[in-house]
C-alpha cells in the first residue's frame, strides 16, 4: 500500500484512508453504526468478503475526478476507496431495503432453530435479522435438509444453518497444511463437506468454529452444556507449547469451571489472535490458566447479561460492558420486545406465528 492517503466521506462523516483501504474498512475506520455488517468479510483471512452481500452500500459519488454515481449498489468488502467518494449506508432506503432482501435470502433455507442452537446469543445471523429482517417469511417451500455429517472428533456440523461464507474453508487453507473440507457443488446444490467424509484433525482446525458467523460449525466438547449466556468470559492465557499459539484465549467460566475456551475476539467479531486445539480444546481446567479478568463485553450483546446485578429497574454494572445501548435480540429490556407481556400466548391455537401475535397485539 503506497503513502497516498484518500479522502471518503461515509454517511456524511468524512475520514482519510491509505489509498487500497476498502469502504467497509473505512467505515470501521470511523467506527458505530455506519459501519456495514459484514457476514463473509473477516479481516485475518485473506480473499475473504464477496459472497454474502450484507455490506451492501450506495456509492453517491465515485470520486472527485469522476463524481458520477456508481450504478448499482457496491459490496464495501470488496470495493476500494476513491478520493472524494462519498458513501451512504444507514443514510441510504436502497440500501436498507436491499440488506433486508438479502436477510431474507440468508434465512431462506435456514432453520429457525435459535432456541436450540449452541449459537444463540453469539450468532451474527440472528443479530442481523433482528436488525435489518422482517418479522415473517415470504417462503413457503420446503427448506433444504442435508444428511447427518461426521467431521471429527471436536467439531461439529450442522450444515442446514451454514451460509456459505466460505470463511471456514479459508480459515483451514491458510491455517493448516492440509484442507481437507471445501464447498462441493453449485448454486443451491452447495455444501460443507469432507472429501470422503475425512476427518478434520489439524491442530488450528478448531479456529473454524471462532470464524463461523452462525451456528454450523460448533464445538462438541461444549455442545448443550450451557447456555453462553450463563457463562462469564474471561481472558486467559498460558505458556502454550505450540510455536504458532501465543495462548491468549478467552475461557467461558461457571464459577470455577471452564466450559468453553475460545480465541479472544475484538469489536468486529473477528479472533484477535487464532488457537490451537489443544488451548482450544484439551485445557479445561482453572489450573491450566493465568486468568487476566473478565473480557470487554460489547453492551448489545445477550452475554452481557451476566455481568450485573441489583433489580432490573437499577442494575450494577459489575464488569467491563462497553458500547451501544441494547437493541438486538434478546438484550437486556425492562419489558422484553420478544415476549409481550400484554399478549396471553395461551390464547394462541396451535405453534405460534408472527401473524398470530400481531393480530393479538391488535387486540
Ligand atoms: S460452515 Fe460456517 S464458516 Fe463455513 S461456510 Fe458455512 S457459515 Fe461459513
Ligand atoms: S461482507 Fe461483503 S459480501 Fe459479505
Amino acid at each position: 500500500m503506497s503513502d497516498q492517503k484518500f479522502k471518503v466521506t461515509v454517511d456524511n462523516i468524512t475520514i482519510e484512508v491509505p489509498a487500497g483501504t476498502t469502504i467497509l474498512n473505512a467505515a470501521r475506520m470511523i467506527g458505530g453504526d455506519v459501519t456495514p455488517p459484514a457476514m463473509c468479510y473477516y479481516s485475518k483471512l485473506k480473499d475473504s468478503g464477496g459472497k454474502c452481500r450484507t455490506c451492501l452500500v450506495e456509492v453517491s459519488k465515485g470520486s472527485e475526478k469522476d463524481p458520477r454515481p456508481m450504478p448499482k449498489l457496491m459490496a464495501s468488502c470488496r470495493t476500494t476507496v476513491m478520493d472524494g467518494m462519498e458513501v451512504k449506508n444507514i443514510t441510504s432506503e436502497k440500501v436498507l431495503d436491499a440488506r433486508k432482501g438479502v436477510v431474507e435470502f440468508l434465512l431462506l433455507n435456514h432453520p429457525l432453530d435459535c432456541p436450540v442452537c449452541d449459537q444463540a446469543g453469539e450468532c451474527d445471523l440472528q443479530n442481523l435479522s433482528y436488525e435489518h429482517g422482517s418479522e415473517s417469511t415470504r417462503y413457503e417451500f420446503k427448506r433444504r435438509t442435508f444428511e447427518k455429517e461426521d467431521i471429527g472428533p471436536y467439531i461439529s456440523l450442522h450444515m442446514t444453518r451454514c451460509i456459505m461464507c466460505f470463511r471456514c474453508v479459508y480459515t483451514a487453507d491458510q491455517l493448516t497444511e492440509r484442507r481437507e473440507h471445501g464447498i462441493l457443488e453449485r448454486g443451491d446444490h452447495a455444501q460443507i463437506s469432507t472429501m470422503l467424509n475425512k476427518s478434520l484433525d489439524h491442530d488450528f482446525i478448531g479456529n473454524v468454529i471462532d470464524v463461523c458467523p452462525v451456528g454450523a460449525l460448533t464445538d462438541k466438547t461444549f455442545r448443550f452444556k450451557n447456555r453462553v449466556w450463563f457463562t462469564k468470559p474471561m481472558d486467559a492465557h498460558r505458556d502454550c507449547g505450540n510455536p504458532k499459539c501465543n495462548g491468549k484465549v478467552r475461557l467461558w467460566m461457571r464459577g470455577e469451571e471452564v466450559f468453553r475456551v475460545t480465541a479472544r475476539k475484538d469489536q468486529w467479531g473477528e479472533v484477535e489472535e487464532f488457537i490451537c486445539n489443544e488451548c482450544r480444546f484439551e485445557k479445561k481446567e482453572t489450573k491450566d490458566w493465568v486468568i487476566e479478568g473478565p473480557s470487554v463485553i460489547n453492551r448489545s450483546s445477550v452475554i452481557a447479561q451476566g455481568h450485573y446485578v441489583g433489580t432490573k429497574a437499577s442494575p450494577v454494572l459489575i464488569d467491563k460492558v462497553v458500547g451501544q445501548q441494547p437493541k438486538y435480540l434478546m438484550n437486556i429490556h425492562d419489558v422484553s420486545d420478544v415476549n409481550r407481556p400484554d399478549v396471553d400466548l395461551s390464547k394462541i391455537e396451535g405453534p405460534a406465528h408472527s401473524d398470530d401475535f400481531k393480530s393479538l397485539n391488535k387486540g
